[in-house]
């Protein structure tokens, strides 16, 4: 694991993760696994309704064939595992604001565990269905995303028409007081 030692370690530690679509062949340990559990489970959500359920999968076959529902998402492939976010459908809007905040947290806990991981949505509901019956999901369910993890080589985007790198300066993303 990457040395932190001081806040200043972690702060940088949380301000480089990035999002990984290029895995290498590896494992994420039970003990890894674990821990990244535990911080998920940990997670705050609207309510304290924890609407989260966690499916992870490991199976090579079952990664490609979620891999292959969206060109987007075809580096799922290679993840040693992905964490499928299921959540009831009871309150889409609260349920999709406690998914990002559970992804988040993978990430970030993936990367101090020296792990990459990326959030893969499936985009339209005929491809989330087509997810949801590969991982019997019960049908009232929401299943929009996986957070991909696993060993990997660089958080650079493969793709050639990616979205933009890097981030908006803080002057341009910071108001003080007022909007306007
Ligand atoms: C709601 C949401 C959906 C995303 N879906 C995908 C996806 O399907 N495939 C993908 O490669 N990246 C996906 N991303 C990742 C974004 O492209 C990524 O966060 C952004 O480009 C910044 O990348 P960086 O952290 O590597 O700088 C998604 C991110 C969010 C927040």
């Amino acid at each position: 694991m990457s040395e932190i030692t001081t806040t200043a370690d972690a702060l940088e530690t949380i301000r480089k993760v990035r999002q990984v679509r290029q895995y290498v062949p590896g494992e994420v340990s039970d003990d890894q696994l674990h821990q990244l559990l535990e911080i998920a489970r940990w997670t705050g959500s609207s309510r304290n309704m924890q609407p989260w359920r966690f499916v992870v999968v490991r199976d090579k076959a079952v990664l490609q064939q979620l891999a292959a529902l969206r060109e987007n998402i075809t580096w799922v492939a290679d993840a040693a595992l992905v964490i499928a976010l299921v959540s009831p459908g009871h309150n889409l809007q609260h349920e999709a604001y406690d998914e990002g905040r559970v992804t988040e947290r993978l990430m970030i806990a993936a990367s101090m565990l020296d792990l990459g991981a990326g959030t893969a949505w499936f985009g339209e509901p005929e491809r989330e269905a087509k997810a949801k019956a590969l991982l019997h999901v019960p049908e009232g369910s929401t299943l929009r995303s996986v957070v991909a993890i696993g060993p990997f080589v660089t958080s650079k985007d493969p793709r050639p028409a990616g979205p933009r790198p890097g981030r908006l300066p803080l002057d341009e993303l910071v108001r003080w007081e007022t909007y306007e």
